[in-house]
């Protein structure tokens, strides 16, 4: 059968970028069933130099370096956002309207009242949506899905996790412009709450349900810094760490914590659920691997087990290499985009989708209001 090419327009070409552009160019040999494929057909970002060398080096037909021209570009399908977080709703919205499909990285945007406004254009339009949650599509974290699903924990009583990285402690350290826009609060909308924390809470919803309310701290460490465009010390306007605890819908308590001040921490997203007979854990920083504790296995034998998630039976490994082989973080992303295209296929939604990401939104909104007001928020 024919293949259905969608026409990707990429826009940024960072750490994302390449992430995605790796993803769209592996579906077809790890997901060959799959009828629509994408096709690489431009990408776009502000320098031509650069933008230029970066679509030769990943196969791209052809660049822009004006986001707005890409989107009215007849020959594109599909509207990839992988921009800082400032750029999400206005390229969105333009490309909704011109009735792309839109795949756009997390946080959905830096503003929630814009985040709102995404979603509107997006339904309205009607379009194939989805927000690169990528976590949800790692196979220990799908796997956990699964098994929460199923009933076999029972009734769950906490979920936790941590998002730690250490990458800003230097007070030297600018914000702003390329690279650091992530400190610079106009660009970002939030620090690590919508950075870091909005990953732990979309897993969260997604495997334990709706949070009620919250109850946040903030921190801003380092209160001033460079900005990198004006030159001038400028008052830092995001949170450099974020703490909230919360009721999940299902009765569960929640404990979330994300900073960038963990000296010695790079990345570790852990997360660990405790139901009444069984609990589960997972870590980033050992993603081929689930622990998992039983109950009603036998007392004399009973403890943690660490489960190797590299099986075929296991989520996504029946695509990957043999059993005991890992795979790494850039394979979340080339499983979220085959399950975009495989969703096309099916005529069903991709999610997360705009709608699912607003209720992290919501929850991101609860948690720097809380820190704001130092009370409890309704989400
Ligand atoms: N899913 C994840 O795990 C994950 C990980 C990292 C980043 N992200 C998200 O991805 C997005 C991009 O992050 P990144 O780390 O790739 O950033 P980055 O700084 O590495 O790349 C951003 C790109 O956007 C381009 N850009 C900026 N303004 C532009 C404009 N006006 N027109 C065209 N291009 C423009 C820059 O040139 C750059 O190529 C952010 O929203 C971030 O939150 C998600």
């Amino acid at each position: 059968m024919k293949k259905k090419e969608i026409r990707i327009g990429l826009i940024g070409r960072g750490l994302m970028g390449k992430m995605h552009a790796n993803a769209y160019s592996r579906i077809a040999n790890f997901f060959p069933e799959v009828e629509h494929v994408p096709v690489l057909q431009a990408v776009c970002s502000r320098n031509e130099e650069k933008v230029k060398a970066f679509a030769s080096q990943w196969g791209f037909k052809s660049y822009e370096t004006d986001w707005k021209k890409m989107v009215e570009r007849d020959d594109i399908d599909a509207i990839d956002i992988c921009t800082p977080n400032h750029m999400h709703a206005k390229i969105a919205i333009a490309a909704a309207k011109a009735g792309k499909m839109v795949l756009c990285e997390k946080p959905l945007s830096s503003d929630f009242e814009e985040a709102k406004a995404m979603v509107a254009a997006i339904e309205e339009a009607g379009v194939p949506n989805t927000i690169w949650y990528n976590y949800r599509r790692m196979p220990a974290v799908t796997l956990a899905k699964q098994i929460v699903d199923s009933g076999k924990l029972g009734k769950i009583f906490h979920y936790r996790a941590n998002f730690l990285q250490d990458w800003t402690i230097n007070p030297e350290l600018p914000q702003g412009g390329d690279a650091l826009w992530r400190l610079d609060v106009d660009a970002a909308g939030s620090g690590v709450t919508g950075d870091l924390l909005a990953h732990c809470v979309d897993t969260a919803i997604w495997i334990n349900g709706g949070i009620e309310d919250v109850s946040a701290l903030t921190k801003t460490f380092i209160k001033e810094r460079v900005h990198q465009d004006s030159g001038q010390v400028q008052k830092v306007g995001i949170d450099d760490a974020s703490i909230f605890h919360c009721n999940f819908k299902n009765g569960s308590l929640g404990l979330f914590e994300a900073t960038r001040y963990a000296r010695g921490h790079k990345a570790l997203y852990t997360f660990e659920i405790n139901g009444e007979n069984a609990s589960l854990r997972w870590d980033l920083h050992d993603m081929n691997w689930l622990e998992v504790f039983d109950y009603s296995d036998e007392p004399a034998i009973r403890g943690w087990r660490r489960v190797q998630i590299t099986e075929g039976e296991q989520p996504y490994m029946d695509r990957w290499w043999i059993p005991g082989t890992s795979i790494g973080y850039e394979h979340s992303f080339i499983h979220q985009a085959a399950d975009f295209f495989i969703s096309l296929d099916k005529g069903s939604d991709c999610p997360p989708t705009f709608k699912d990401a607003l209720e992290t939104e919501k929850v991101c909104r609860a948690v720097l209001e809380s820190a704001k007001t130092r009370s409890w928020v309704k989400v």
